[in-house]
């Protein structure tokens, strides 16, 4: 396969330059008063907060801490998530379409003042953020959402130039928003945490939760565990799903952004285009020069066919709106999204109010996760919050989401048989390096990827959650599935769930 030599050949956000602590691997069964699944903007918002209130807190992380989506964002602080609003005011009414946009807002306030209270540099700057459409059906769903930030008093304007050699029908700018470098902001964060006693555990998979007493119990993939009063999963899908179904009320979507300098001066502000494919356009300062950042491309996961090219369409695009550009990073994300779009925040089912979930962010992670971290922090300390009815996960808004629910759910259905029946001519020899495909091996549907050298990785590509089929991803180099986004590496390791058992490694099979 050749692809534009331009791009870099292997991902890697811009966020994740800087260094980062290591944390040990948990090696013994301990307890605390919360113990916080995941190491994200989540996780680290709500240890932080909650180790400042005197608790005892422990984070238990897969992997590496903000290695994770809040690692691959595009990092926009932003209460504009795209054309929202409208359809806010007509599912929840307009005092809850309120309390959205205000509980937002505020997570924008807390970056900025915490960043300035605790001497955190993070490249902070307030900008407007604009939702721009270039065709006409787009531009009166853009009337129709400026009508609802005059309802909700959102402080915006129509415009009908971006300064971009984009032709626009209209465009919807919300005022002083902002962004930020969120690794630099959660490294702070995170120092702070440690400071007020915060302990942090890497490379220890949760893999269950012992909800039979009134302490949970989770219980990590080594078989040690962590007992807590509550239990906080900020894992992005949650990882006991076993008691919330929640891979049936979500979809995962998948999305890319390339990061490039060019000679054009950046005009500031924050860009986003309603129409379909989206383009995504921010700017971060790098060495005292500039990074745009381009995204967009989004896909449900596993069904994007193949990835690389999304990054050729992003290349295209940058080429066209700012000429000759120098590529120096590609990488990208996947989110969560629920049935409603609302987030789910709150007690992971109706009778287990000692288990929190916070999921569903729909790529509008920084002011969600950090809202997120402050309701379940008052959740924890049993304080009221305004916002818990509007995010709570047991929430029920019956016409948006069973409409929902049965498309998602006959979706899952028709890859689930796809997959099953799909036939597959390629053998593991047919694999060129830096390869991989779907191949007959021993008769059966494997995975298999050959790397730069020529060695060849199998695994069967059935999916170890509810047994759809994987396919494979080539520009990340991951096998995921189309039926609710667990994604697995070239060996097999799980590196999004809801799946948490690795793929079935066929390697030894082959070498
Ligand atoms: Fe549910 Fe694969 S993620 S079957």
């Amino acid at each position: 396969m050749s692809y534009s030599e331009k791009i870099p050949q292997f991902p890697k956000p811009y966020w994740r330059e800087i260094e980062l602590p290591s944390f040990p691997k948990l090696q013994e069964n301990i307890s605390v008063d919360v113990a916080i699944v995941g190491a994200g903007i989540t996780g680290i918002t709500a240890a932080y907060l909650l180790s400042k209130e005197g608790l005892k807190v422990a984070i238990i992380e897969a992997g590496d801490v903000l290695n994770g989506t809040t690692g691959h964002t595009t990092a926009k602080i932003t209460a504009q998530h795209g054309l929202i609003y409208d359809e806010l005011i007509n599912h929840f009414g307009e005092e809850k379409a309120k309390l959205y946009y205000e509980s937002h807002n505020s997570a924008i306030h807390f970056i900025k003042d915490t960043s300035r209270e605790k001497g955190i540099d993070c490249d902070f700057g307030i900008e407007d953020a604009c939702i721009y459409a270039v065709s006409e059906q787009y531009a009166n769903k853009i009337n129709t959402e400026w009508e609802a930030y005059q309802k909700l008093g959102i402080d915006g304007e129509v415009t009908y130039r971006i300064p971009f050699d984009i032709s626009i029908q209209n465009a919807l700018i919300m005022k002083n928003q902002a962004r930020f470098h969120p690794l630099k902001f959660l490294k702070g964060l995170l120092n702070e945490a440690l400071q007020s006693g915060c302990t942090v555990y890497g490379n220890s998979t949760a893999m269950d939760v012992d909800d039979n007493d009134t302490q949970p119990k989770v219980i990590t993939r080594d078989g040690y565990t962590v007992t807590c009063r509550k239990l906080i999963v900020a894992s992005h899908f949650p990882y006991c799903d076993k008691l919330g179904f929640y891979f049936a009320k979500m979809y995962s979507d998948r999305s890319y952004a390339i990061g490039i300098k060019t000679n054009k001066k950046y005009p500031g502000g924050m860009y986003i285009s309603v129409d379909s494919p989206t383009r995504s356009i921010r700017e971060t300062p790098i060495n005292g020069e500039s990074l745009i950042i381009i995204g967009g491309e989004n896909h449900k996961t596993g069904q994007g066919i193949d990835t690389m090219k999304h990054f050729q369409e992003l290349e295209r695009f940058t080429e066209e709106v700012f000429g000759i550009s120098e590529y120096l990073y590609r990488w990208s994300a996947q989110d969560m999204v629920t049935l409603d779009k609302v987030p789910y925040i709150g007690p992971m089912t109706k009778e287990k109010e000692n288990i929190l979930v916070a999921t569903g962010y729909k790529k509008w992670g920084m002011t969600t996760g950090i809202m997120a971290a402050h309701l379940l922090t008052d959740y924890v300390l049993e304080r009221d919050n305004s916002y818990k009815e509007l995010y709570s996960p047991s929430r029920f808004t019956a016409d948006p989401s069973l409409r929902s629910l049965i498309t998602a759910n006959a979706d899952v259905a028709k890859h689930l048989l796809k997959g099953k029946l799909e036939f597959v001519p390629k053998d593991p020899g047919d694999l060129k390096n830096d390869e991989g495909s779907v191949v007959m091996h021993n008769g059966k549907r494997a995975g298999a990827y050959r790397d730069e050298n020529g060695k060849l990785y199998l695994v069967d590509t059935s999916c170890t959650h509810l047994g759809c089929e994987t396919e494979w991803n080539h520009a990340e180099k991951t096998w995921d599935c189309p039926c609710h986004g667990s994604r697995y590496s070239i060996t097999g390791e799980v590196m999004d769930g809801p799946a948490v058992m690795p793929l079935t490694n066929l390697s030894e099979e082959v070498n």
